[in-house]
């Protein structure tokens, strides 16, 4: 322990920063381990370079030049159409072959919904009561009883969640689709700093940690071995979704099928915005390079163009699904991935000089997984429809609440219903019809109708809600 704490005050202390040892007397020995191997993971290069960005203040350059995407959309030419047809026959194949792999990731801290734990074993099925987790593995499990698509999940914790996680999977017997086909790895955490670029500690013992975004995935699976894991497996290409979102479909044939086909390195799926105001990145060119822009880089004209017919020029709104070739994320972590930081300002808990609890302005940095698109010469953006795809879980409260997504749940499975003629049950206290569907047995209305309309039980309006698994 003697040496490692020697090499680490000599580190720390050529970058100015051993003041994060200064609590070093009064610890006892676990906590010192514990703080050295907090110190070890540490990259101080990386640490002095965002603190000088900081010193120096956000760099302006000039205005990037916006377009918007090529957008392959959902009302469709007959043209499009038989693309499309073309495209899903191409991804079922890669499908079926095994040449996609899932990626969940699941290491962010679920800070606005106040949780403790891991965000995907929070409960948002209406009437199951599933967790995300178990929501997304049983879309897994559909893909492979339906089309023969081996499993082959990859799942992004960090270091705050990473056990949790683990034994939550284990609990779950991993959902029933076999321990070897899921591969858990972990992305890594960085140290908050303050405005002067000063390592934040949370308290005597410990760094201010926080992951390092969503961007951190290509790095962890390159680092983590789910990579070339991955490659032994025959993988090609990776279906990409987040934790929050139960109603988005990895295994998509057609998403995977035009990727495909138009070689693209990575894509993305677009939802159209609500309206100019709705606060989404939007996928786009940024000075001839795809993108997601900021809602906060467009400026009010820029949010409110409309194209010739009229409709929000920039209102391709990113959905954050992705399919991104293997090779692509080889050829980017190969030489060291530099994807572009970006800064979180926060009110962070710390300790002063003499160890009491206080709080000061800091800062968290975060990469994002969309900023790889810049690298990718050739993207889809297909358009998909919010309520059969998107209502992430985001906030406690209000607009992408566990409320809105458990509302989004059962308006389009009662909407399924309903449209077969089914009886419906009366409506909870929130107002829904408790209405779910497994998605093991349908994932749109044609399998609705096909698999579960017939022989449903008359429950007159009397049972609590139908839930059809
Ligand atoms: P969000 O940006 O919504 O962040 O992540 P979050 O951490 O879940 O929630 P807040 O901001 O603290 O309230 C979108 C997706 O990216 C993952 C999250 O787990 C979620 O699936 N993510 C985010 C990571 O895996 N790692 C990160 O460092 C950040």
């Amino acid at each position: 322990m003697k040496d490692r704490y020697k090499t680490q005050l000599g580190r720390f202390a050529a970058a100015g920063q051993d003041h994060v040892l200064g609590f070093w007397n009064q610890l006892d020995d676990a906590q010192r381990a514990r703080l050295l191997d907090q110190l070890e993971a540490v990259p101080l290069e990386l640490v002095a370079e965002l603190g000088s960005q900081l010193k120096d203040g956000a760099a302006h350059a000039a205005a990037p030049e916006l377009a918007p995407p090529d957008i392959f959309p959902i009302a469709r030419s007959s043209q499009q159409e038989a693309q499309a047809r073309q495209a899903r026959e191409r991804g079922l194949e890669l499908l079926a072959a095994g040449r996609v792999g899932y990626v969940l990731v699941a290491g962010g801290q679920g800070s606005r919904l106040g949780l403790d734990g891991p965000k995907g074993m929070f409960p948002v099925g209406p009437i199951s009561g599933q967790t995300l987790f178990e929501i997304h593995a049983a879309r897994l499990e559909a893909a492979r009883e339906r089309w023969g698509a081996p499993v082959s999940w990859y799942v992004m914790t960090s270091p705050a969640n990473h056990a949790a996680t683990q034994a939550y999977f284990a609990e779950c017997d991993h959902f029933g689709l076999g321990e070897e086909n899921i591969f858990l790895f972990q992305q890594a955490m960085l140290p908050a700093l303050d405005l002067t670029g000063r390592v934040l500690l949370a308290d005597p013992g410990n760094l201010f940690l926080a992951p390092n975004g969503h961007g951190g995935t290509l790095e962890a699976m390159a680092s983590s071995g789910a990579l070339e894991h991955a490659a032994g497996r025959g993988i090609e290409g990776f279906s990409y979704f987040q934790v929050d979102n139960p109603l988005v479909r990895p295994a998509d044939p057609l998403f995977i099928g035009l990727h495909a086909e138009a070689g693209a390195a990575m894509s993305t799926k677009v939802i159209p915005k609500r309206d100019a105001a709705e606060k989404v990145g939007v996928i786009g060119l940024v000075d001839g390079r795809f993108g997601c822009i900021e809602y906060s880089d467009l400026s009010p004209e820029l949010l409110e163009a409309r194209d010739e017919g009229g409709a929000l020029l920039y209102r391709a709104g990113n959905t954050a699904v992705h399919v991104i070739d293997l090779d692509f994320i080889r050829s980017l972590t190969d030489g060291g991935l530099s994807l572009p930081w970006h800064q979180a300002k926060k009110r962070i808990p710390t300790v002063d000089r003499a160890g009491a609890r206080v709080e000061v302005d800091g800062v968290k940095f975060e990469t994002f997984i969309f900023d790889a698109l810049a690298a990718s010469e050739r993207s889809v953006t297909l358009e998909v429809d919010r309520a059969l795809e998107f209502s992430p879980v985001k906030n406690a409260e209000g607009s992408d609440s566990p409320a809105t997504t458990r509302a989004d749940l059962c308006g389009l499975f009662a909407g399924w219903a309903r449209e077969c003629g089914c009886v419906l049950p009366d409506a909870d206290g929130a107002g829904n019809l408790p209405i779910e569907v497994d998605p093991r047995r349908a994932e749109d209305l044609d399998e609705f109708r096909a698999r579960l309309c017939e022989g449903l039980a008359e429950s007159g309006g009397e049972a609590p809600g139908h839930l059809y698994r």
